[in-house]
């Protein structure tokens, strides 16, 4: 049986190039190596801990699955779902979270990004003992305001994404680097489950592609960012749009064509970006670009970009054309992982004490 490989987007904003070069376009080729069994599933669920329209939120999952398919993600190949139509990804993250504790959760990176001021406060009341829920309420020295803006679900977050994983047995978990810290937490949660109530749970490991960590064209020091829409370049960005967000991108006052990502960060970013598209090593890009200023290497970049998604383009827009096939597509896929998934609940209750 082939290696099973498992990996979620959600269905938040536009993708941009960093969710491309970072997953899925790693996502189509390890599905077309052949080499792995992939389920591709459109992370709904855990898109509903950021603030969301609900007259939004159909089209947010549409257009992600026309991303899918538009990028080569092949339900022929694929499996391809909506996460809350396998039920048994939210079942089995309630049985996860008796054994996870408050502790590992409140060490995540990602909620510390998202709720710092919350976090802040949680451990100092937990360093004062102040465990207990009704007395952290009635607290003089918390900020009730950030305390109520945070939803648990943020909190909980890295324990859904752990069930979303063991629930196929996942042994490989293509991810940016942004999520490591989850899939560590998703190999302890396993080990712990195995050691209290027998094997059943598999330890994934992640893949990392050559650029993990794309960074913002506005500021190369932080990571690309849905969250923040003016540094990213959408991977259904017009022509035009993508030669004018290359061109403003935050370079260095130098001219010449180096690569140093520690002193040159805009510039080496840029050069990241052409070289995993072409699928040249960087050291071959810079040479190709050795001599022409940064403006013709932004106008060749732009044009290498825009030519790269043009079929994308295209095919996206006929995609979503249809909403009917779109949603066949995921009825479908979803019945044949809750399948596989609903297999893995009836062996954890069985092992925890609850089948009857
Ligand atoms: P975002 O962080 O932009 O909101 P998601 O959380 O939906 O995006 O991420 C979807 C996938 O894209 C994940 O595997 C994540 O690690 C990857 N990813 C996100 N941002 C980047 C980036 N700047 N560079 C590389 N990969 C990224
Ligand atoms: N948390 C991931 C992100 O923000 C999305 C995700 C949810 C995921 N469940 C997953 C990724 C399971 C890999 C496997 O990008």
């Amino acid at each position: 049986m082939k290696p099973i490989l498992v990996s979620g987007i959600q269905p938040s904003g536009r993708l941009h190039i960093g969710n491309y070069l970072g997953a899925l376009k790693n996502f189509v080729d390890l599905q077309d190596s052949d080499e792995y069994q992939c389920y591709f599933f459109i992370a709904d669920l855990h898109s509903l801990t950021e603030p969301f329209d609900p007259k939004e939120k159909q089209r947010q999952i549409l257009n992600l699955t026309a991303d899918f398919l538009a990028a080569g993600i092949d339900p022929k190949k694929s499996t391809i779902f909506l996460q809350s139509q396998v039920p048994a990804h939210s079942e089995l993250m309630w049985i996860l979270n008796t054994i996870t504790s408050m502790g590992e959760l409140l060490r995540m990176t990602q909620l510390k990004d998202k709720a710092p001021e919350t976090i802040k406060q949680i451990k100092e009341l937990i360093a004062k003992n102040m465990s207990d829920l009704e007395a952290i309420a009635i607290r003089e020295d918390i900020n009730e305001t950030q305390m109520n803006l945070t939803n648990v679900g943020l909190f909980d977050y890295p324990v859904l994404m752990t069930a979303d994983i063991l629930l196929y047995g996942a042994n490989i978990v293509p991810v940016g680097d942004d999520q490591l810290q989850h899939l560590e937490l998703t190999r302890s949660l396993a080990r712990k489950f195995n050691t209290r109530f027998g094997k059943t749970f598999i330890e994934p490991k992640g893949l990392l592609t050559k650029t993990p960590r794309v960074m913002s064209l506005k500021n190369p020091e932080k990571k690309m960012s849905k969250s923040q829409p003016e540094s990213c370049l959408f991977i259904d960005d017009d022509p035009e749009d993508i030669r004018q967000k290359i061109a403003r991108a935050t370079t260095d006052s130098g001219s010449e064509i180096i690569y140093d990502p520690e002193t040159k960060h805009g510039l080496s970013n840029l050069l990241d970006i052409c070289a995993a598209i072409t699928g040249k090593e960087v050291s071959m890009t810079v040479r190709e670009f050795s001599g022409k200023n940064y403006s013709e290497f932004k106008n060749q970049l732009a044009k290498i970009v825009s030519d790269h998604f043009a079929a994308f383009r295209e095919k996206k827009k006929k995609l979503l054309a249809s909403d009917k096939k779109l949603k066949t597509i995921l009825s479908a896929g979803s019945k044949k992982a809750a399948d596989v998934a609903d297999k893995k609940m009836a062996d954890v209750k069985n092992k925890i004490g609850i089948a009857l």
